[in-house]
């Protein structure tokens, strides 16, 4: 990048690169699953000894070529990754450009040949979420935006695919997931959630429910306009942030996903996460978060304490 680029140049080169980065990385994901589908070894490992909780070599490995080619590419930019911080690295988050990354979002998918597998780039300038690549090698989708550049399926297929007026919550078809923290104190409100959102009798009685295993592919559903809502409490930043500007540029919104009725975009690093699809008006997309604020608990997503620390260092 020179200094001469204006910024909509320089995120251009940066989307190109990532789009790039996300297909090579994509084929080593792609060469695992073929492997492991014909009968080999995922080599699955539990992350903090979780056992609802996965991750596999190839998870590390793809991490380890996307980490090496960002900081030979953009020696000066930081980076933040599921792997790297697994392994103990402090999160550190600043105004440079930030890479975040999930080598493989949907690793449980990936270990049982389920195919909502995706790698997913986002990257931030001066803290802000300004550009997303997500990658579905098994099913060949690519879901790419920056800010002010739109959103796009396969790099020129403009998003939202299908787009149609929110009228109300019980209208909706609405994605979430179980998430990795299976304590009952977590996992009874979520599946009271549920309830509540399926539920005739005093509940809202929504169109159904969906969950794709990946968070990053579960917003990319909300972008494309096929899932009208997407909640989740207990993912993290790298799960989210390269969606969350597909999502914005596809015309939807993501807000808190508690229930403190945070109008504003969300902070990537909370944990709980409501997006809702592109719309005719801001008020219908904020009428369906106030009906779904209206519904959900409190449920604690704090970022535990491991080695390193999972503060982000601002
Ligand atoms: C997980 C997936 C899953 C979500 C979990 C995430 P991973 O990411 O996005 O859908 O429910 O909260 O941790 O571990 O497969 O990268």
């Amino acid at each position: 990048m020179t200094p001469i680029m204006d910024k909509q140049t320089y995120l251009k080169e940066y989307l190109d690169f990532a789009i790039k980065l996300s297909k090579d990385a994509g084929v080593i994901i792609k060469k695992a699953i073929d492997k492991r589908m014909k009968g080999g070894q995922a080599n699955i490992l539990l992350k903090y000894d979780n056992p609802s909780d996965l991750v596999t070599e190839t998870d590390q490995a793809v991490e380890q070529f996307i980490k090496d080619r960002l900081t030979n590419t953009y020696p000066t930019h930081r980076f933040i990754g599921e792997e790297t911080m697994a392994a103990g690295t402090e999160t550190i988050f600043t105004s440079e450009p930030t890479w975040i990354v999930d080598p493989i979002d949907g690793t449980t998918n990936f270990v049982h040949g389920y195919p909502f597998v995706a790698v997913s780039i986002g990257l931030t300038i001066d803290k802000i979420p300004v550009l997303g690549v997500v990658y579905n090698p098994l099913l060949d989708e690519l879901y790419s935006a920056a800010k002010g550049l739109g959103a796009f399926l396969n790099q020129t297929i403009p998003l939202p695919l299908y787009q149609s007026p929110l009228i109300d919550l019980s209208q909706c078809l609405i994605a979430t997931e179980a998430g990795s923290d299976r304590s009952s104190g977590v996992l009874d409100k979520k599946i009271d959630v549920i309830h509540t959102l399926l539920r005739r009798t005093g509940g809202v009685e929504a169109h159904s429910i969906r969950a794709t295993g990946s968070a990053a592919l579960n917003m990319c559903s909300v972008a494309k306009g096929c899932v009208d809502v997407y909640w989740e409490v207990g993912c993290w930043e790298w799960d989210v942030t390269a969606a969350i500007v597909i999502l914005q540029e596809a015309g939807g919104i993501v807000v808190s996903g508690d229930n403190q009725r945070d109008e504003s975009p969300v902070n990537i690093f909370s944990r709980k996460y409501l997006a809702i699809r592109a719309a005719d008006t801001k008020s219908s997309q904020l009428k369906i978060a106030h009906q779904m604020w209206d519904i959900l608990p409190d449920i604690d997503a704090s970022r535990p304490s491991v080695p390193g620390g999972f503060e982000p260092l601002v």
